[in-house]
């Protein structure tokens, strides 16, 4: 399929809207206008508002109500909120800041799954099945910084993820010597896939573990008949090294963030 100038703006917006990894908890708002998902039980993801798109005078009133419903929390208000340029009113940004939120530049990529990567000799990538599961959600849980009271809820959330039907979610393993050294999973959406949490070992980065997982990603889904793979990255991570991999940014974005 030739992918447009359109549809890659579609496939990408349309990317982090999914169900993989919610919890029993999680409760999506969803109205025109308005996407946001809010997970008690979790701590640093699952709470966030992706789409806003109000009128001038509801947006600060619409702020508060979410800071408000999130300041509920044990730990204080955890949100994260994405402005891009979907998002309305325009000074969205300047509202979010002056409410104490602060600003992640993140951009939309994409990249045809044809491509192949040079991978690293003695780096293995392999796909996480239900008898590594335990494995994988105790490193990936440690490498993103969850509390270890997370990792039961995590692994059980992951094992229905993986049980799944129609399966949508698979998550990979980069390993050395058998050791592993690096996660990250694919979503399938219906004509392409996300790509989501790339993760490495500090010990193991800069040798092309994170190039291994990326290769790993494009072949399973270029198996699959899928020829497009989108991914969002933080242009202070993985953004230029996606770049540098062969993805093309599709369009620029900000996450703007409210911590306890
Ligand atoms: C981001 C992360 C996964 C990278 O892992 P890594 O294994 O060190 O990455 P690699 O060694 O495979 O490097 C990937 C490529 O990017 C290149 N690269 C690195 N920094 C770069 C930069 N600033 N600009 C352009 N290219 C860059 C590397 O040279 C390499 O390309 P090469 O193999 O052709 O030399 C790792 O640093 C990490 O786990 N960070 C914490 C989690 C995180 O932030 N994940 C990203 C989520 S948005």
């Amino acid at each position: 399929m030739k992918w447009t100038e359109d549809a890659y703006e579609r496939a990408a917006y349309r990317a982090p809207i999914g169900r993989e990894l919610h919890r029993r908890d999680t409760r999506v708002i969803e109205r025109p206008g308005w996407y946001q998902i809010v997970t008690p039980s979790a701590v640093g993801h699952l709470n966030e508002v992706y789409i806003s798109k109000l009128a001038p005078e509801d947006a600060d009133r619409a702020i508060d109500e979410v800071v408000a419903e999130y300041s509920s929390r044990p730990n204080g208000p955890a949100v994260k909120w994405c402005v891009g340029h979907w998002t309305e009113p325009k000074d969205f940004s300047e509202r979010l800041r002056e409410r104490g939120f602060t600003r992640t530049a993140v951009r939309a990529m994409a990249c045809s799954t044809d491509i192949r990567l040079e991978v690293p000799s003695g780096v293995t990538v392999d796909e996480v099945t239900l008898e590594t599961l335990d494995a994988y959600v105790v490193f990936e849980a440690r490498g993103w910084s969850m509390p270890d009271d997370q990792h039961a809820i995590q692994r059980e959330t992951y094992g229905a993820a993986l049980t799944a039907s129609p399966r949508t979610a698979h998550f990979f393993a980069a390993r050395v010597d058998g050791a592993l050294v690096g996660s990250c999973a694919i979503f399938l959406r219906e004509d392409f896939g996300y790509l989501v949490g790339g993760l490495v070992v500090p010990h193991a980065r800069g040798r092309g573990i994170y190039r291994a997982l990326v290769d790993a990603r494009l072949a399973f889904l270029l198996a699959r008949g899928i020829s497009l793979a989108v991914t969002h990255a933080r242009d202070a991570t993985s953004a230029p090294m996606l770049e540098h991999l062969g993805f093309r940014t599709v369009y620029p974005y900000e996450c703007w963030y409210l911590n306890p």
